[in-house]
């Protein structure tokens, strides 16, 4: 169980890492100005391949949860609030990381109207669900 727990936290490491630094480009491509257009294709390819690693790491990380929560049972039946509480901040992340891809299309298609300002706040969301997420299954306040 202890190898799984592991694994499960690197995955979840590796998909936030994604998750952190995605907006980060989106905030770059929100300020790129008019003309650049070899900047801006530098910043899609980049992003485009990070949304796919990113994925790709997410699926193990899920995996390796719901092994741990339904395989071993940690977590199951009354009295473990923090699960309930820790599977809705999941779903906020799976989410978000939805919403990457929408944002991404937005830029893809040059139809994006939101300012690198908005890109900044939207890029703190993750910090706020892996504290949440990590606070709520190490602590199990309730
Ligand atoms: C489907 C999604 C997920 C499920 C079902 C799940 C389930 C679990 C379970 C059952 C444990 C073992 C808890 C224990 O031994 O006390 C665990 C450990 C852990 N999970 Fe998840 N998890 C999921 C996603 C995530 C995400 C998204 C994060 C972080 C953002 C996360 C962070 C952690 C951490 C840090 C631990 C180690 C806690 C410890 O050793 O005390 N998990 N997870």
């Amino acid at each position: 169980m202890l190898w799984i727990k592991a694994l499960h936290i690197v995955f979840v490491a590796s998909w936030f890492a994604g998750l952190l630094y995605l907006p980060r480009i989106f905030v770059n491509l929100a300020q790129v100005p008019p003309g650049s257009d070899a900047e801006r294709q530098r910043l899609l390819l980049m992003a485009r391949k990070l949304l796919r690693f990113t994925t790709l790491l997410a699926v193990p990380a899920l995996a390796l949860g719901l092994w741990l929560w339904l395989g071993y049972g940690i977590g199951r039946g009354p009295g473990n609030g923090w699960m309930h509480a820790k599977l809705g901040v999941v779903l906020l992340a799976m989410g978000y990381h939805h919403s990457c891809a929408s944002l991404l299309r937005q830029f893809v298609a040059s139809t994006n109207r939101r300012s690198h300002v908005w890109f900044r706040w939207f890029n703190e969301v993750p910090v706020l669900l892996l504290l949440a997420a990590v606070v709520l299954v190490v602590v199990k306040p309730f």
